[in-house]
């Protein structure tokens, strides 16, 4: 059979709301043209982020009811560990509320000031607590992820001869390489095993040790099944083992592939490390069986990262991703090549190619996206990654302006994605009606949460 089915039944459903052109015009213009700023309910299909936002499986509801909620040594902690270790296979499993929160508690565990981090692509809360720390987050992905359209599999990658360049200038300075796969902010595009051993084989030479950012790991995994030479026979979970195997730590954000709905977990080996990750942990998350989470959700996601190395599911995940690419790119639509595993992501500027980089295009793009349609989705482009200079008042612009599609996990349909094709194709053939903005506030850290705009 060609065709790909959802390999699930609906068996809950939670009605969502068609609103007027009219009332969302008025809507966006009220939420300062951003996106970040409506109310969920205006929000017809919910593009803006696969994290928190999958339905949860009938195994995993069960579970819940299964929390147990004690405070110290409750025994949904030590499924939560084993599960964990289980895929992972690190010495200590640290459970945080968040990707977040593992990411801040190990940068205030290992990171000093004036070191550098280097990574693929940090994601933008990763960068912003390594920054935190006074410390340096550098992105040294291959060149060809800066070019959109080239075809590399695994376009994730990290640059390894600028790793080398790096770890020999920094001697000394730096606490770990940090890998995130898929690499979310470089368009959800895989890391390759081969990347992987030899990123691994220069931590090795410069005695540094090397992390993933493991937020999208499956999807990652079945990446290289499908793509990487020697893996096409091996599962999803053998793949990921061996991934986590080449490494010395991890922190993920639980909140994509595991299937929940909130959670985070910092994985190490090093005794020393996981001692003040702990100590920070009970000062600002909770005791070290919980970590800011319930029992329940210790629970939910032990279950969850089981379901998600489920070779059928992943199967359907990444077609169902790709099928959204491939009938947007038949209308045309400019869009980052190859597909990503949890997300499709439109080239702003070549989408908006009538509006300067000043004039945030991609942004613009998921403002009329939302009024055309009422398709909510995330701007990773110029907004997010700007940066003025703070003497000459001159920006420097990323190079790729995105708008990332980003598909929940089991949560939309078939014709929900055809829907919001349809719509994306008809707002192309438009295209040029839609407007700039500009920044009325723009907070230092982080601004595309919370920013605000005007139409030019
Ligand atoms: N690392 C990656 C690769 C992420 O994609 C995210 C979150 C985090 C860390 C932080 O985790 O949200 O649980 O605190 N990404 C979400 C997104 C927000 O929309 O891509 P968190």
């Amino acid at each position: 059979m060609k065709t790909i089915i959802e390999p699930f039944r609906i068996k809950v459903v939670e009605p969502i709301r068609m609103t007027t052109r009219e009332e969302r015009t008025r809507l966006i213009r009220d939420a300062g043209y951003n996106p970040f700023r409506l109310k969920a309910e205006d929000v017809l299909i919910d593009l803006l982020t696969d994290s928190g936002t999958g339905a949860m499986s009938t195994h995993q509801w069960a579970g819940v009811m299964e929390g147990d909620e004690s405070y110290a040594g409750a025994r949904s902690f030590f499924r939560f560990e084993a599960a964990v270790k289980g895929v992972f296979g690190h010495t200590h499993v640290i459970p945080t509320h968040q990707g977040r929160a593992s990411e801040r508690l190990l940068c205030r565990a290992v990171v000093k000031p004036g070191d550098v981090i280097p990574g693929n692509t940090h994601f933008d809360t990763t960068r912003a607590n390594i920054e935190d720390s006074r410390a340096e987050a550098l992105d040294i992905p291959i060149p060809e992820a800066r070019d959109s359209q080239n075809l590399h599999p695994f376009k994730g990658n990290i640059d390894l001869g600028n790793l080398e360049a790096c770890l020999e200038a920094h001697k000394g300075k730096v606490p770990f390489v940090l890998i995130t796969v898929t690499n979310n902010s470089g368009g959800g595009q895989p890391v390759s095993m081969a990347n992987l051993k030899g990123a691994r084989a220069l931590c090795d030479r410069f005695h540094v040790p090397l992390l993933l950012d493991a937020a999208r790991f499956a999807e990652n995994a079945y990446f290289i099944k499908l793509r990487e030479e020697g893996y096409a026979d091996k599962s999803p979970r053998e793949i990921a083992r061996e991934m986590f195997a080449l490494t010395d730590g991890a922190m993920m954000s639980m909140k994509k592939d595991a299937f929940g709905n909130i959670g985070g977990v910092v994985s190490l080996n090093s005794d020393e490390w996981a001692e003040r990750t702990r100590t920070l942990l009970i000062l600002t998350e909770g005791f070290i069986t919980y970590g800011g989470l319930a029992g329940r959700d210790l629970e939910a996601l032990a279950i969850g990262i089981d379901e998600i190395l489920d070779e059928q599911y992943l199967h359907y995940r990444i077609a169902s991703t790709a099928y959204v690419g491939k009938h947007l790119d038949a209308c045309g639509v400019p869009l980052l090549k190859p597909f990503g595993g949890h997300a499709v992501y439109l080239d702003g500027r070549r989408f908006c190619d009538h509006l300067g980089d000043e004039q945030l295009p991609g942004w613009a793009l998921s403002v009329a996206l939302y009024e055309h349609v009422g398709v909510r989705a995330c701007e990773i482009g110029n907004v997010m990654f700007g940066r003025q200079d703070a003497v000459t008042g001159a920006w420097q612009w990323p190079a790729l302006d995105l708008v990332r599609l980003a598909i929940p996990r089991r949560v939309y349909t078939q014709s929900h994605m055809d829907y919001v094709i349809e719509g994306i194709d008809e707002l192309y053939r438009k295209r040029k009606t839609i407007r700039g903005l500009r920044f009325v506030e723009r907070p230092a850290v982080l601004p595309h949460f919370t920013a605000t705009f005007a139409l030019i």
